[in-house]
This record gives C-alpha cells, sequence and structure tokens, in this order.
C-alpha cells in the first residue's frame, strides 16, 4: 500500500530554474539484536528485526542540489570523509536511479554529495546502514525544501525509512532513536516489512534506555562474503523455515523481556541471535566463517565473567567478526575494567569503541 501511495503521491511538478541549496543530516548505526538475515526481491526482509541505534557511531551526509536546466541531471560526484570514491559513488548512482519513481526531481537536479563516518577507517565496521540512512533523510528533506513543505513529523521518518531500505535494509531501522523494529510479526502491531517503526516507550522498560554498546575490533580486513550474498544463500537454506519460526520466538521473548525489565532473558535471546547468525552462515551451502580467534577468545572471556560475576552482560554480532559487548549502564563501573584489561588484549592493535543508545538521526548545517 505505501509503495503504491509514495508512487502516486510524488511530487511531480516542475521546480525552480533557479533552485539550489545543501541539506545535511546526520544518522547513526544501528546493531541488531533479532538478525535481519535473509531477504526477497524488492529488499523485503525474510522475517523482523529489531536494533537500537548508536550514538557515536554516526555518518553525516550533505546533498549539494542545483537545477540543471536541460532536464538531464545527476550525481555528479561523491565524497567519502573527503575522498572521491567511486565503488560507492556507482551504489548510490543505481539508488538514485531507483528513486525516481518517488521523487521525480531527481531527473531534474545535480547533486553532489558528501559523507563522513565516524568510525574509525580501520575498524572494519559497516557504515553503509548510517549512510544510507542520512542520505534518505537528506533526500526527503531536498524534496520538501524544494516544495516548500517543513513537516518533519512521524510521516516524513515513515518515508525516510521506506526510502533508506531501499539502499540498505538495516538502513530502514537507523532513522529512529531507541529500539526499531522492522518487518511484520505476529507479536507487534506497528510491523511492516517496508520500513521500520519505533517501538513505543511504555513498551520498553526504563533500564533498557540506557544500553551500552562497546564495539571491539577482532578483526578489520574486508568480508569475504558481503551481506547481500549472505542474504541470497538464505535463499536456499535448509533451515530457512526453522530461522523464519525462531525469529518469532525469539521476538515474542525479548519483546516480553524489554516490557517486563527481563535483563537475564534479554541477554540470553542476544546471545541466541548473534550465534543464529553465524550458524547460519557456516550452513549456507557453500558454508563460510566470519568470527576469528579473537571473537572466540573474547566470547569465552565474556561468558566467564557472567557466571563469575552474575552481572547481565552479553554479546552480539553483525556479520563480521567484531564483538558487540551490550550491558546496562548501572553496571558500567564493573564492566569497564572488566572491557580493558580482559577483551581489548584479544582486539586488533586494541581497537574498540565505547558506544550506546543514541538520540537518533538529525539534521545539521554543516559536515
Ligand atoms: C547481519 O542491511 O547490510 O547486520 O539489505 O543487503 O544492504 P542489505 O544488507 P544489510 O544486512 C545487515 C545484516 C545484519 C543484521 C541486521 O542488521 O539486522
Amino acid at each position: 500500500m505505501y509503495t503504491t501511495f509514495y508512487r502516486d503521491n510524488a511530487i511531480k511538478a516542475g521546480i525552480p530554474e533557479n533552485a539550489e541549496g545543501e541539506i545535511c543530516w546526520e544518522s547513526p548505526a544501528n546493531i541488531a539484536l533479532i538478525k535481519y538475515w535473509g531477504k526477497e526481491t524488492g529488499q523485503i526482509p525474510m522475517n523482523a528485526s529489531l536494533s537500537f541505534s548508536l550514538k557515536k557511531s554516526v555518518v553525516r551526509a550533505c546533498m549539494r542540489y542545483k537545477a540543471n536546466i536541460k532536464g538531464e541531471g545527476g550525481l555528479l560526484s561523491f565524497k567519502v570523509n573527503g575522498e572521491e570514491n567511486e565503488a560507492f559513488a556507482r551504489r548510490i548512482k543505481d539508488y538514485l536511479i531507483s528513486l525516481y519513481p518517488y521523487f521525480p526531481c531527481l531527473g531534474k537536479l545535480d547533486l553532489e554529495i558528501e559523507t563522513h563516518s565516524t568510525f574509525p577507517h580501520s575498524a572494519g565496521i559497516a557504515s553503509s546502514a548510517a549512510a544510507f540512512s542520512a542520505l534518505a533523510l537528506c533526500l526527503c528533506s531536498m524534496e520538501e525544501a524544494l516544495y516548500n513543505k517543513e513537516t518533519i513529523n512521524e510521516d516524513f521518518f515513515r518515508k525516510a525509512s521506506y526510502m533508506a531500505r531501499l539502499g540498505s535494509g538495516s538502513a530502514c531501522r537507523s532513522v529512529y532513536d531507541g529500539f526499531a523494529l522492522w518487518g511484520e510479526t505476529r507479536h507487534y502491531q506497528t510491523g511492516s516489512k517496508l520500513f521500520a517503526a519505533k517501538l513505543f516507550e511504555q513498551d520498553t522498560d526504563p533500564v533498557f534506555n540506557t544500553l551500552k554498546d562497546a564495539i571491539l575490533v577482532a578483526d578489520s580486513s574486508a568480508k569475504k562474503v558481503s551481506s547481500s550474498g549472505g542474504h541470497a544463500l538464505m535463499n536456499q537454506h535448509l533451515y530457512r523455515q526453522s530461522r523464519i519460526e525462531q525469529v518469532e520466538l525469539n521476538l515474542k521473548k525479548l519483546l516480553d523481556a524489554l516490557k517486563e525489565g527481563d535483563e537475564k532473558t534479554f541477554v540470553e535471546i542476544v546471545e541466541n541471535e548473534a550465534l543464529t547468525l553465524h550458524g547460519l552462515m557456516m550452513t549456507s551451502n557453500p558454508g563460510y566463517l566470519l568470527m576469528k580467534p579473537g571473537t572466540l577468545e573474547m566470547i569465552e572471556k565474556i561468558r566467564e565473567f557472567r557466571e563469575e560475576t552474575g552481572i547481565n552482560v552479553g554479546f552480539t554480532l553483525d556479520a563480521g567478526p567484531n564483538i558487540h559487548l551490550i550491558y546496562f549502564e548501572k553496571d558500567a563501573k564493573n564492566v569497564r575494567p572488566f572491557i580493558t584489561t580482559e577483551l581489548v588484549p584479544h582486539c586488533e592493535y586494541g581497537q574498540w569503541m565505547d558506544d550506546q543508545m543514541g538520540p537518533g538521526p538529525k539534521k545539521i548545517n554543516k559536515l
């Protein structure tokens, strides 16, 4: 319904000949607790996923636009952290072309885009969710600026989430602060496959509002299998159906835990999802393995620490070897020394980032 809605309501009016301006947004990366793994055509997820947005791991994007009088607009340049990036520029060009049905104005504009990410260059942490979210927010704002609308409300973010999804699935969850749910599930009313939605405040106990995420870099080399390649392997995966059923069970338990402030179950489900994600990779055909020795060393240490101290701390993993240590702010004084003495020695060059749940995206004036 929203696809038809956005296409049918795309603003087809011309743009002023002297249209020119610049729009910038900052948007966070997000870490999934229930994993999106597997998709159908059109960036439709195989299952629902749930994540929270981070505070320090953000991408800033600025989009400069100028009317192209001949109506032959396009992406003129694309810079990442101050440098032209051909590979990403091609992906962005294709992305923008795919959005013409929603933003007909794109054909009439020359664009120059620059992005800057706060993640250390060598950290091996994917910035595409934050980048596509920031770009989608810029596009929605640019459209509003061109047609003199200024409505940064719920509909605005829903549309930005829809557009971000078309760039990278997980990006649709980055347009919100706090917890975001993407995909349909029996266990939450507002779930949609087309965009993410924020969990209602009354559905999360305040203990989860200040979650910490220490990102521990086990290995920063480029991945052998991209996320898109991994998603594709789910199409024929022998465990596909069981995975779909498992997500519903895990999502129910996690949503209940969030509501009830049940830290123990929360940690159990988060770790189960991380190990399942990597289990699915290992049992794909062909199977592959992204965890590194450092990843396993850290997992062992985290589990020992939890058993010895009774502190509810757990790990999750993205499609890569780096550990995200998830813990509660109230435990920070005990967990911090554990991170620096027991985990950081297993990180590549001792690299780690002390991040936490963040305030979501914001419009900014410059990079
Ligand atoms: C393991 O969003 O990067 O991080 O839609 O192909 O761009 P594309 O994939 P992407 O997949 C992310 C997968 C994940 C789990 C998650 O974030 O839910």
